[in-house]
């Protein structure tokens, strides 16, 4: 015991050792740098980098997009790619993808696998994750984040954060914060309770910071309370640096940046993109033009603001090289090896999330002599260019299609594009230049002659689909699929659809088809991952991470008319408050067509034996809650047990109930398994604006134990002291 207390005592003034010493040299550093140099650090000297300080070997801070892969090269000055030819890369599933998984283990290697691609490419932060809350449908960029629920991305934010730095390379959180679309993202100002802030839409960036310490921090483009979020006082300095004890540094989104004296005081730490051109003709946007370049100095100079503002944010810059560049133990990196790609395929076919499948229409026995029609523009389409700044240029993607012909190798596959959507380029789509009656008339033709007709369908990275700088126009298929669909079912019965899409979208079909998959936008091993799940080699696990209205008027943002969403140009109000995603439907009583949490499998599971360790708690305690779990089918399998609370009886608005913990099961089948799961009665808080803090309502509270926030096996009551 002794040797144990020694051997902490020892851990515990090592780690005090090292933060002191990294305090002491920045400090020492610091002391050396002119104005000059310190300004310098604090904006952008291309479009990717910012500088350093050569005189004293101090090195430039290189970022990077983005969350799902690295960027290819971008030009120094402008966002034309550079050309290279050696930045081709290992693309991993976009994070709605990550976050249907449900699995935090596989968010840490997903996290380490990218880091150390971020590593081997030479950057020092990795522009993502994004955890901005599902809130619409039609948010151009959701793809990109971990869906609707708070709890949900927390726990998946941290294990990947932990995981990318682990390789000396910062993650940077954005969007902070309420950038929840992209319609009039650069000014759109939200106004939002400070409940639902604290709720709904802070938690997932105060685990990143307070839980995984993240290293930096992206603010937004939006406006929060007439504010713009990227120097806002009271999100940066009170809650982020403040109460959360953020020491890292805060970089602006490109272009994001609005006046010095804010810029100086509310926050910011260093501006990147507002200007593209410092190395052409004009003088204006160069980068000494910056808010934080001149301007600041000026500022500082005649005594408008103090020196020591500008040290705040020398140091933090220096404390992130310290953790990154000037870390001369972080390991070196690799990329395009086998092992990432086999965690981007274990993520994809995780994520996968089975919707519907009657009479087991998945799986498709891949030994089975067949004719199969693959029809849909998603079975060919390359999923990773496109969408905005997460695009990738990966070493290789897998299309459905491919994916299909090589498991599928004793099947006749016929393939057809069906419907087109045409390319798009910087913001404008190109329409296509095909027949689409022609293109409809053809796959009919395959599907009629095929035993099994495959529909791989959904939304792409075009813009106005999921792509950032826009949102969807509404929650409908474009490009005539749906009408394709109904022709499709006629010529052939036995048909299943796949949608690629990080979006929900609406489906007058749905009742039509016999099997529905929800594939996302899956990376380099897109292909193969549907495949494994089409052919059952993997049984699919995923779970929703954000619910599916039946049309987009059910859901809670679009219920309370234009000022609700996108706004009138200028200001928008989040009526709906707390009531976001499945806490608004199961308040009002709204079905959706697919719930929150909801997945199915190949196999069957039994929930039994669900009880909590007692009836009643207090502050402080954890209520620890267990189950047993049994795989009741035929064949292996995982299934996701999802722990909700609710409040009936209380004093303030409650969702019916919130996801408070989960946890995945690999189950043989016919075996079983206890699982345990606890919740620390503190997190059973709501956010009192009155006293602006956390307060614990005594009384009933019920404890809902499922496998979807719709498909609940059991309520226990329990009473909080
Ligand atoms: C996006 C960020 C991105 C940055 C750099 C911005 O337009 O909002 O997410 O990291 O560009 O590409």
């Amino acid at each position: 015991m002794r040797r144990f207390i020694v051997a902490l005592l020892v851990l515990f003034i090592g780690a005090q050792v090292t933060a002191n010493d990294m305090d002491a040299k920045i400090e020492d550093i610091l002391k050396q740098l002119t104005l000059d140099e310190k300004i310098a650090m604090t904006h952008a000297q291309s479009k990717f980098s910012s500088p350093g300080v050569p005189r004293l070997g101090i090195p430039e801070i290189w970022m990077s997009d983005g969350p799902h892969g690295v960027r290819e090269e971008i030009s120094w000055d402008s966002w034309s790619p550079a050309g290279w030819t050696n930045d081709s890369i290992t693309a991993f599933p976009a994070l709605t993808g990550l976050a249907a998984t449900f699995n935090p283990g596989l968010a840490s290697q997903y996290g380490a696998a990218l880091g150390e691609e971020a590593r081997y490419r030479k950057k020092d932060i990795l522009l993502g994750p994004g955890v901005n809350i599902y809130r619409t449908p039609l948010n151009g960029r959701n793809f990109e984040y971990m869906g609707e629920d708070p709890f949900l991305a927390s726990t998946m934010v941290v294990p990947y954060i932990k995981g990318i730095q682990q390789n000396g390379v910062s993650a940077c959180l954005k969007h902070y914060a309420l950038n929840n679309q992209e319609q009039w993202r650069g000014h759109i100002n939200v106004e939002v309770s400070d409940r639902a802030l604290h709720e709904i839409y802070l938690p997932a960036y105060k685990a990143a910071v307070t839980e995984a310490k993240v290293w930096s921090v992206m603010g937004a483009y939006n406006q929060f309370r007439g504010q713009h979020t990227t120097h806002h006082e009271h999100l940066i300095n009170d809650i982020l640096k403040g109460d959360w004890g953020f020491d890292g540094v805060l970089v602006s989104d490109w272009g994001s940046t609005h006046d010095t004296k804010e810029a100086a005081l509310f926050g910011l730490d260093i501006e990147m993109g507002t200007g593209t051109d410092g190395l052409t003709t004009s003088s204006e946007n160069a980068y000494d033009y910056y808010f934080l370049a001149k301007p600041f100095r000026e500022m500082i100079q005649n005594g408008e603001l103090d020196e020591d503002i500008l040290d705040d944010k020398v140091r933090r810059i220096l404390r992130l090289m310290l953790r990154t560049n000037m870390n001369p133990d972080r390991p070196l990196g690799r990329m395009n090896n086998l092992e990432h790609l086999e965690v981007a395929r274990k993520v994809a076919g995780e994520g996968i999330v089975l919707l519907k499948n009657d009479r087991s229409f998945f799986p498709i026995d891949p030994d089975k002599k067949m004719t199969i029609a693959v029809i849909g523009e998603n079975a060919t389409r390359a999923m990773t260019p496109g969408g905005g700044s997460s695009a990738l240029k990966p070493k290789n993607e897998i299309s459905p299609l491919q994916g299909l012909q090589e498991r599928f190798s004793k099947a006749t596959i016929l393939h057809s594009l069906g419907y087109t959507a045409g390319p798009s380029q910087y913001g404008r789509v190109i329409p296509s230049t095909m027949d689409a009656d022609s293109l409809q008339k053809a796959a009919v033709k395959i599907a009629a002659k095929a035993d099994i007709v495959l529909f791989f369908g959904g939304l792409n990275k075009n813009h106005g689909q999921d792509c950032e700088g826009g949102d969807r126009q509404d929650m409908t298929l474009d490009f005539g699929q749906d009408e394709l669909l109904k022709k499709l079912i006629k010529a052939n019965k036995n048909i299943g659809v796949i949608l690629v899409s990080g979006n929900a979208v609406e489906m007058p079909w749905l009742s039509k088809v016999k099997g529905l998959i929800q594939a996302w936008y899956l990376g380099s091993e897109a292909g193969h991952a549907i495949a494994d799940v089409i052919s059952g080699d993997v049984n699919p696990s995923g779970k929703l991470p954000f619910s599916f209205p039946a049309k987009l008027s059910d859901n809670a943002a679009h219920s309370f008319g234009e000022l609700s969403y996108p706004g009138d140009g200028k200001t928008q109000y989040y009526k709906e408050d707390i009531l976001v995603g499945y806490r608004w439907h199961d308040t009002q009583d709204i079905k959706p067509l697919f719930a929150f949490g909801y997945g199915m499998s190949y196999t069957s599971f039994k929930l039994s034996s669900i009880k909590t360790d007692k009836k009643s708690h207090g502050a402080g305690e954890i209520i620890n809650i267990s189950c047993k779990v049994s795989n009741t089918g035929k064949i292996d399998g995982s299934e996701v047990i999802q722990i909700y609370v609710g409040k009936p009886k209380s004093n303030v608005k409650r969702a019916v109930k919130e996801l408070k913990a989960f946890q995945k099961v690999h189950l043989a089948r016919g075996k079983n398994a206890s699982v345990e799961l606890s919740i620390a009665v503190d997190d059973l808080a709501f956010y009192d604006e009155s006293i602006s803090g956390w307060n614990l309502e005594k009384g009933d509270y019920l404890i809902y134990v499922g496998t979807a926030s719709n498909k609940i096996a059991k309520k226990v009551k329990i009473n909080i002291k």
